[in-house]
């Protein structure tokens, strides 16, 4: 079945956080990272189902949603996890809280990397620990770690690393070996590392492929714990479903012990929906990647053509991070919004001079958001 990406949904009206956002202007939504796509006909099907039922109750782990989980991971990464491993949680954003909440000790520091997605600044800070950015370096046009910089801080009195792979919002799809030095520093330094893996699914360049951060030595599974979910790769991020892998008995029994009482259960939707999407929905994503990767390539020739913008090759994720310091631009997200688009503030990322433009949409509406930024900054 072919599956159509160019449809032009009408989102307004829905309380979509995207979309209410700039209710009333005409300004095209290009920030927040979901998707402008519907979601795969056998999600729909399987909600449909559950609303024609109608009771709404609380659920338990729906058959089979953990062995298709299993089955995935071991088809795409050789990953042989178990049952017990999986933890079934309402965000990979709560998971992050929850990470920092257990493995963030008093004494010791979280430490993550700069420009991050904002939650992750938020995460330590929520849970009253003290957190420390690592910025991250360009190498040939690529956005990597400094490993010097790393090294010196996981060496200080250091509980948690907070890890992005692939990396929101540069774009990065990490090495193996990028991945064992990271491994290899924490494991020295007795830190956990916490890996949010959730654009794991998001890798656009041909050459490139997920590693997930625990699979890459024996060391690693044991002092990793993954966060992952099918929310930004089937476009159903409003039903709040994700899941945590932690290998280690010992890790998991502090993380579990964390989530009684205070974070809920996934509902029945999320769950459900997961489930048919790990097992009925690989058509459907192998046709967004090719529709995403069209659309990447189009954000990457027509960005660099605009005056003052610059971005690095987008290895993976549906978001461009544009380095827009040469434009002169006092505050590039006012100047594109009333140029008619809505991008994401480099600053709420921890690093001025950029925006971030989702390219999860419609290609005419993307087209039609990227004429604009031109015809603004030519016209200035
Ligand atoms: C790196 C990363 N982690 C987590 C999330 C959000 O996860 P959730 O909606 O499951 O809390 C996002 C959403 O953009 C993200 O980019």
């Amino acid at each position: 079945m072919e599956y159509n990406f160019d449809d032009i949904i009408d989102r307004t009206g829905t309380s979509s956080l995207k979309w209410e956002k700039h209710e009333g202007r005409d300004i095209i939504p290009m920030w927040v990272a979901d998707m402008d796509f519907k979601a795969p006909p056998a999600i729909l099907d399987t909600l449909q189902q559950s609303i024609d039922h109608g009771i709404l109750g609380y659920t338990v782990i729906p058959d089979g949603l953990n062995d298709t989980v299993i089955a995935k991971l071991d088809k795409l990464y050789n990953w042989k996890i178990e049952k017990e491993w999986i933890l079934w949680v309402p965000g990979v954003v709560c998971a992050l809280n929850v990470a920092c909440a257990t493995f963030g000790g008093p004494q010791d520091k979280i430490v993550t990397t700069s420009p991050i997605y904002p939650p992750f600044f938020a995460a330590p800070e929520n849970c009253g620990e003290k957190l420390v950015t690592v910025p991250m370096i360009d190498i040939n046009q690529r956005a990597t770690l400094d490993f010097v910089a790393l090294e010196k801080e996981l060496k200080e009195n250091t509980g948690l690393f907070m890890f992005c792979s692939p990396y929101n919002p540069c774009g990065t799809v990490f090495t193996k070996k990028e991945i064992n030095r990271i491994v290899d520093l924490c494991a020295a330094n007795d830190v956990v590392i916490c890996s949010d893996e959730i654009h794991s699914d998001f890798v656009l360049d041909k050459d490139k492929c997920h590693i997930p951060t625990a699979t890459v030595s024996q060391t690693a599974a044991n002092q990793t714990i993954t966060l992952m979910a099918p929310s930004k790769t089937y476009n159903i991020p409003g039903l709040g479903c994700s899941f945590v892998i932690i290998p280690d008995e010992d890790l998991r029994n502090k993380f579990k012990s964390r989530l009684q009482g205070l974070i809920p259960n996934v509902n029945l939707l999320g769950l459900f929906a997961a489930k048919a999407a790990y097992k009925e929905c690989d058509e459907w994503l192998s046709q967004l990647i090719i529709y995403l990767r069209k659309n990447r390539d189009i954000v990457q020739d027509r960005v660099s053509k605009l005056p003052g913008c610059k971005l690095n090759p987008i290895e993976s994720t549906y978001l461009a991070w544009i380095d827009v310091k040469d434009t002169g631009l006092e505050d590039p997200v006012l100047f594109f919004e009333q140029a008619g688009v809505g991008l994401s503030d480099g600053n709420f990322f921890g690093q001025k001079g950029f925006v971030r433009l989702n390219f999860g949409c419609p290609r005419s509406v993307l087209e039609k958001g990227l004429e604009r930024m031109g015809a603004a900054l030519k016209k200035r």
